[in-house]
């Protein structure tokens, strides 16, 4: 592996009744608070109740952003980032998923800058500082909630688009409940799951040697979410089954599994070109994407790389066979699963077809011509891989 330095200042609260910690958390940083949320969820369950309960009993100076898409939009973070600079917001609060949490982060640099956050984003320009921010978080998928990245869409110009990834992009805080994600609705349960498996997986495929430990860890946060995952999609009010995944959900994307090497994350490239084109959900599209992905990059150099997936995650017997049909069969496994769980395997069945295919792909090589840690890919792969992906 690697020389490394790991480094991770979010302080995770995890736990049932964990929201006591809020007005505490909060306190640190001052009392005029901005809520982002979407689109009305944590109304109907009960959480936006409390947090305000909360934030009432250290007498907090309230300011609420709502409406945050799933997939967020840069027009939402300008509209945050004017309520931080008109209000002299201290501190923000994103209570939701991945897409409340990135637009939280947008927002608390966008708040110390003068310059639009696209050109941020974009990497035409740099910030250099953002306002605090702590989450509440209500759904198991991103990793978010303890990580330094974020997602935004342009729909202007349908970009979507990651970045971050700077020691003030980080979370202060994230308050982990399992019960605040009872009620995410089974599609996006779904989603989740395969969203946290396909972060392991990213990881998973790199060019690094010697990486046991982290192998092992991604191994078994991999096989937790194939035991847990259809006993939690048989009974989604299992607190049990909740807090397994919302804990894999955190670790599968809080770069403790890829200290000492960058994985590939070339199918996070390909998935975030098909929502910037079509608005699809994240983990659907990772559904589809992915073994299509590996498929595609399978070839004898790294077949030993996709028969210990294989063998050591789908079980598979590798007596008598070659690495490559040995890694095929795995491949066909995480398929199959995904399938057993609900999850879509074809962009048809988000009516997508042939027609964006052009497009799509070249929004894979905006940001540069090559991409892909693990096997560099192109353009005319990005085709390949969306014409299998139909
Ligand atoms: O908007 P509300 O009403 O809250 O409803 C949401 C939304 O409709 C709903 N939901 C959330 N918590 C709920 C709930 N419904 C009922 N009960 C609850 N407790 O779920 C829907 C989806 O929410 P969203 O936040 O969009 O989902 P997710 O967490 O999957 O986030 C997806 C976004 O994150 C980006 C994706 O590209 C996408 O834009 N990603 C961010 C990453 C990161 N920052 O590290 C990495 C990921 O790879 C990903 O790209
Ligand atoms: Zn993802």
């Amino acid at each position: 592996m690697d020389n490394f330095t790991y480094y991770n200042p979010t302080k995770l609260i995890f736990g049932k009744g964990q929201l006591d910690a809020l007005p505490s958390e909060i306190e640190q940083y001052g009392k005029r608070v901005l809520v982002v949320y979407g689109g009305g969820s944590i109304k109907q369950n009960g959480i936006y109740d409390n947090i305000m309960k909360k934030l009432e009993e250290m007498d907090a100076v309230i300011f609420e952003l709502s409406g945050v898409e799933p997939n967020p939009r840069i027009s939402t973070v300008r509209k945050g980032v004017e309520i931080c600079k008109n209000e002299n917001i201290d501190v923000i609060l994103a209570v939701g998923g991945g897409s409340t949490i990135d637009c939280t982060k947008a927002i608390a640099v966008g708040a110390k800058t003068d310059i639009d956050m696209w050109d941020i984003i974009t990497r035409k320009a740099r910030a250099e500082d953002a306002l605090p921010f702590g989450t509440v978080l209500t759904l198991a998928a991103t990793g978010s909630e303890m990580n330094a990245s974020s997602v935004i869409t342009n729909w202007e110009t349908n970009e979507k688009y990651g970045w971050g990834l700077r020691p003030y992009t980080f979370p202060k805080f994230s308050i982990l409940d399992p019960m605040h994600t009872i009620s995410v609705p089974r599609d996006q349960t779904i989603y989740g799951i395969v969203d946290m498996m396909s972060h392991v997986l990213e990881h998973y495929f790199h060019q690094a040697t010697n990486t046991k430990v982290q192998d092992r860890f991604c191994e078994g946060i991999l096989t937790t979410i194939i035991e847990t995952a259809p006993k939690l999609l048989d009974n989604l009010e299992s607190y049990e089954h909740r807090e397994t995944i919302m804990l894999s959900g955190t670790l599968a994307l809080n770069n403790m599994l890829n200290i000492g090497f960058s994985g590939d994350w070339a199918s996070h490239n390909l998935e975030h070109a098909v929502s910037a084109v079509h608005d699809i959900p994240h983990g659907g599209g990772l559904a589809i994407i992915f073994p299509n992905w590996m498929k595609h990059v399978l070839d004898d150099d790294n077949a030993p790389r996709f028969k210990q997936l294989a063998v050591r995650v789908f079980n598979v017997d590798p007596t008598g066979k070659s690495d490559e049909e040995v890694a095929l069969e795995g491949i066909n496994q995480l398929r199959a699963f995904w399938t057993s769980i609900g999850a879509p395997a074809s962009l048809t069945d988000y009516d997508i077809d042939e027609s964006s295919v052009e497009s799509m792909a070249e929004k894979t090589v905006t940001m540069s011509a090559e991409y892909g840690g693990f096997k560099k890919l192109n353009k005319q792969d990005s085709l390949a891989i969306f014409q299998a992906s139909l």
